[in-house]
């Protein structure tokens, strides 16, 4: 394991800030334990912290109850602990298959470990999913790992160093570092949510039919070539495995024409590109061209959908030194 800094006892009020993420290969096949390839990238969740008479997000009062991941993150983090207020702010659109509840969860799960006497990074991924997981009830820990990590992150695939080991009943994730090629991305969400609870359970019964199986090792192998032309640096392949991995996610049902339609609009300026995340709905990614990223954007922009030119972020969630430093507002909560 390598030693990813902690996070820091901390006294409230305090803010803790999270990347959001971004699935490039594996993910659906991922919950089966299949390999997953993700990075987090440069629109950040930032949460203010603070002691209160009640608990509550952004002034609404019910959300300890009523708002499911933060719900979670009292539930198992914070038992016998005073009422607490949240202040959320946030780049990363909501529902859209981009990180927001992993965000959302890991830098909760930061600012609350903090509050408690800190908290490994190891430990810090385990609370994240647990966190993520208690919410969704379903679902792998390759977001939160990945919002924990920062940068590049492989998970039962191949990679460099190995980050974490985190399971989940009979399932079992090994979350490796995978080198930064460098390059930018566009992500760019097609404005429809969708649930990702209910997404993976609709792909867990089309996995259950006679050629299930063979899917899986499909995506299984798509993705472990994918992180391997990712550390080779070679955009072409790179292209064309995403290309292959949508087509397999096309076979089990969660593409949408509207992401069909993102994807053929930015056709010219980039060498390949899927959905990313969960799918019926949600977000696509692409990589584009050498230098046409803004080419890329524009193009899914005038077909209508909400672009990003993104980077990897290196730091994963963390307590925040200047919490004045706000993040823009995007959306204004998880
Ligand atoms: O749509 P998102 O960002 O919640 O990503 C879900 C990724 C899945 O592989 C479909 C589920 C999971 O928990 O790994």
């Amino acid at each position: 394991m390598t030693d990813l800094d902690a996070i820091p006892a901390t006294a409230l009020p305090l803010a803790a800030r999270s990347p959001g993420k971004c699935i490039l290969f594996g993910e659906h096949a991922v919950v089966h334990g299949r390999a997953e390839l993700l990075l987090a990238i440069d629109l950040p969740v930032q949460i203010g912290i603070s002691s209160s008479k009640r608990s509550s997000l952004n002034g609404d009062t019910a959300a300890p109850e009523t708002h499911a991941y933060f719900h979670s993150a009292l539930e198992r983090l914070w038992a016998g602990g005073d009422p607490v207020d949240l202040h959320v702010t946030s780049r990363v659109p909501r529902a859209a298959g981009l990180g927001s509840s992993a965000a959302f969860s890991a830098a909760l799960a930061a600012g609350l470990s903090a509050a408690r006497g800190g908290v490994s990074r190891v430990g810090l991924a385990e609370r994240a999913f647990a966190v993520e997981r208690g919410a969704q009830g379903v679902g792998s820990p390759g977001d939160t790992a990945a919002v924990v990590a920062g940068g590049y992150v492989s998970v039962n695939g191949p990679g460099d160093a190995e980050l974490f080991r985190l399971s989940e009943g009979t399932g079992k994730w090994t979350v490796r570092r995978v080198r930064d090629p460098s390059w930018s991305w566009v992500v760019a969400y097609s404005g429809i949510p969708r649930s990702t609870a209910s997404a993976v359970r609709a792909v867990g019964l089309r996995l259950a039919e006679s050629d299930g199986v063979e899917l899986l090792d499909q995506f299984h192998r798509v993705a472990e070539a994918g992180i391997r032309a990712v550390q080779a640096e070679d955009r072409a392949e790179v292209g064309r495995l995403l290309d292959e991995n949508q087509t397999l996610l096309v076979r089990v049902g969660v593409s949408h024409p509207r992401l069909e339609a993102l994807l053929a609009a930015s056709r010219p300026a980039v060498v390949g590109g899927k959905l990313t995340g969960a799918g019926a709905g949600g977000s696509v990614v692409v990589l584009p061209m050498p230098g046409r990223e803004l080419e890329a954007a524009r193009r899914i922009a005038r077909a209508g959908g909400l672009p990003f030119v993104v980077r990897p972020e290196p730091l994963g969630a963390s307590i925040v030194t200047n919490p004045d430093a706000e993040v823009e507002p995007e959306t204004s909560a998880s």
